[in-house]
């Protein structure tokens, strides 16, 4: 009989078992009882595409970001909420900054670990879940390629909707995506394709996340052109301001709710 992976916090027990990779504090996967072992986030497309990224740049500290994520980080102010995140690498700097800070995520495992990593005030749930909160904010990151958070057409108003209903007057958003389109690789231009003639956009992926035996459910994540990215704001409270492209293909989107 095959069993099934078990639906659980797959980004939480990665986070727990990479900072303990890390610190050599607590237990943690070892190769042959012995050496620690690299942990690995498996990521499966539902196309049957399987990839394998190292987890630790979730823990990596300024000198090793991106240049794009120092820029986004230096143009964040005021209330700031950090949607996805993860283990706070951003929180972090940010609040060292003396920048006020909120780390948010869906994660229970990914929060215990921001906690322990010293990242101060921290919310479990969605943009959606938190507006209940009453929480107010000047600036909303959307970093690590978290744009995919605004899932395809149906999601994009939703998300944005909360957004403006936890922003204060002249909010930004800030989002790190990335253009999948410069690709040859007839795996991934056939899978836009597929995406395309069932009327998704080409780079909204249908993904889940495995680690050791646990899974997530199935998701969409979005990767898409920046001009894609006009198209799914255009419309909503929010307008795009700037897009900046100077590490191409990611990309940095700025939007600020309209007047
Ligand atoms: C790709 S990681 C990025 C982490 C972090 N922003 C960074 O740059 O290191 C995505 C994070 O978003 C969280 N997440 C996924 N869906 C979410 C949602 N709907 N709302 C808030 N957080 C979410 C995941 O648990 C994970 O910690």
């Amino acid at each position: 009989m095959t069993v099934e992976p078990l639906i659980g916090d797959v980004i939480g027990e990665l986070l727990r078992d990479t900072l303990a990779v890390a610190t050599g504090v607590g237990p943690r996967p070892l190769v042959g009882g012995r050496l620690p072992r690299p942990v690995i986030e498996i990521i499966e497309r539902d196309d049957g595409l399987i990839n394998g990224a190292p987890a630790a740049h979730y823990l990596d500290g300024p000198a090793e970001w991106q240049p794009y994520d120092h820029r986004a980080v230096d143009r964040a102010h005021g209330e700031t909420l950090d949607i996805g995140t993860g283990a706070g690498r951003i929180a972090l700097l940010l609040q060292e900054r003396g920048v006020p800070v909120t780390g948010l995520d869906t994660s229970a495992g990914a929060l215990e670990v921001s906690r322990r990593r010293g990242v101060r005030r921290l919310v479990h749930g969605t943009v959606d879940t938190h507006v209940a909160d009453g929480a107010q904010y000047d600036t909303f990151l959307l970093l690590g390629n978290n744009l995919g958070l605004f899932e395809g057409r149906e999601r994009a108003p939703e998300f944005l909707a909360a957004l403006a209903a936890l922003a204060r007057p002249g909010a930004q958003i800030i989002a790190q995506g990335t253009d999948p389109y410069g690709t040859r690789d007839p795996l991934h231009t056939g899978y836009h394709e597929r995406n395309r003639r069932r009327g998704r956009l080409g780079g909204q992926l249908r993904l889940r996340l495995r680690y050791r035996e646990l899974s997530t459910e199935w998701f969409d994540y979005l990767v898409c052109s920046a001009d894609e990215f006009a198209s799914l704001v255009h419309g909503t409270g929010w307008r795009l301001t700037d897009v900046d492209h100077r590490d191409a293909p990611y990309y940095l989107a700025t939007l600020r709710l309209a007047d």
